[in-house]
Order: C-alpha cells, then sequence, then structure tokens
C-alpha cells in the first residue's frame, strides 16, 4: 500500500499522467463556484429569506426597495434637498384652501398625462422620453424623500417652474389655477405611492 503512493509522487510516469487530469485548482473552483452562487442567491435574491426579496427587486432593475423608495433614492435625496433649498422657505407649508376631492384628481391625471407624463413617465417614475436627456433629471415621484418632502415645495415647484432658480432645471411653470395645482400636487403623491 505503502509502496505505490510513494511512487505517485516521485515518478516521472506517475507526474505525465497527473497532466491529463483536471488540475486540483480547478476542480476546487468548480466545487466552490455554485457555493458563491448559492451564498448570493440566499443573501441577495431572497431565494430562502423571502423577507429580503426587496433586494432581489432591486437588483433586476426596478424601483422598488424594501420601506419604499427608489434605487437611486441616495441621489433624489439629494434632489430634493436642493429643490427644497431653492423654493423658499414660507412656501413649503402652504396648504390648499380646499383639499382636493376625487373628482378633481381624477381631472388632475388627465392634465397629468397631457402635460407631465412626457417628463415625469406615466407612472411618475421621472423616465418620460422628453426628459431622458434632462440634467438633473425630472422627479420621481416613487422617491421616498420626494413623499416626505412637505407638498408646499411640489406646489411651488409646479407653479413657478425651477427654471428660473438656482437650478436652472428642467421643470417648467405652469400658469394653472390654484386648485389644480393642488390636485396636480396630490396626483403626483399618490402615483408615487
Ligand atoms: C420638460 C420636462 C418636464 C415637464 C413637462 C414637467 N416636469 Fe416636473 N420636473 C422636471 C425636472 C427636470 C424636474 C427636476 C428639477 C430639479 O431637480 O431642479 C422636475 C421637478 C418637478 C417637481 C419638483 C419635485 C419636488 O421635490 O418638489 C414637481 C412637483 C414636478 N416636477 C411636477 C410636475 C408636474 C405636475 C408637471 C405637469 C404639470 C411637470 N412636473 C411637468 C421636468 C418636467
Amino acid at each position: 500500500m505503502a509502496e505505490p503512493q510513494t511512487n505517485a509522487k516521485t515518478n516521472e510516469p506517475a507526474k505525465a499522467l497527473s497532466r491529463g487530469e483536471i488540475p486540483r485548482g480547478l476542480l476546487v473552483l468548480f466545487a466552490i463556484l455554485p457555493l458563491f452562487a448559492l451564498v448570493y442567491l440566499m443573501l441577495g435574491g431572497g431565494l430562502f429569506a423571502p423577507e429580503i426579496k426587496p433586494v432581489a427587486r432591486t437588483f433586476q432593475g426596478t424601483t422598488g426597495v424594501a420601506g419604499g423608495g427608489v434605487a437611486d433614492e441616495p441621489q433624489r435625496a439629494e434632489q430634493v434637498k436642493a429643490i427644497m433649498a431653492v423654493v423658499p422657505a414660507e412656501a413649503h407649508d402652504d396648504q390648499p384652501a380646499t383639499p382636493p376631492g376625487q373628482a378633481d384628481i381624477t381631472a388632475a391625471a388627465t392634465q397629468y398625462n397631457a402635460l407631465c407624463a412626457v417628463c415625469h413617465g406615466a407612472k411618475g417614475e421621472g423616465d418620460g422620453a422628453a426628459g431622458a436627456a434632462l440634467n438633473p433629471k425630472p422627479m420621481n415621484f416613487h422617491a421616498r424623500a420626494y413623499q416626505e418632502q412637505p407638498k408646499g415645495v411640489a406646489r411651488w415647484a409646479i407653479k413657478n417652474g425651477l427654471s428660473g432658480t438656482a437650478r436652472r432645471s428642467g421643470m417648467p411653470a405652469f400658469a394653472l389655477p390654484d386648485p389644480q395645482i393642488w390636485a396636480l400636487v396630490e396626483y403626483t403623491y399618490r402615483l408615487g405611492k
């Protein structure tokens, strides 16, 4: 038993034979790769832990993230912060004289599709065709930062636009009656929920 073992380690023919075999390092790699894949699926893919599935949805490139918000939330948070900085502070907490009712919001949806979807996208994800080349990008109303900002900021931005502010961005002003603007504001928040 002991003799062939020694031979295998020292003999030329034995070494030559082993050259035809799959190198051991490669075998180890083949064994380890599926393990990596499994760990990836467990941690990122939510294969065995459904509660972390939202992470997998981010990997697939959709906007859903655990706890709301969007994949590029940090950039969106920065954007919202910058918009809030150019909107006069006293406008942040503005409220509508009368909260928009369901009929107003239904009308706002039609208006949104006609005036806003081209830049902000039909679902409000900031992905409309006319917004693709804009920098900064049209707001994604699904961003947690957007949902959490005071509605007066959105109302001021729609009424006055942001192109004339220090941001010099692509958001135009809309000369609409106040109740219609508030209904549009409400619609964007609902779109993004
Ligand atoms: C020409 C493209 C374009 C159109 C059309 C447009 N937007 Fe925008 N919008 C933008 C861009 C770009 C920004 C981001 C501006 C920035 O970051 O300074 C923006 C920002 C906003 C914001 C500010 C987000 C915040 O934090 O308050 C709101 C609200 C908004 N848009 C609503 C609307 C509504 C409602 C309409 C339709 C009545 C509309 N937009 C039409 C391009 C557009």
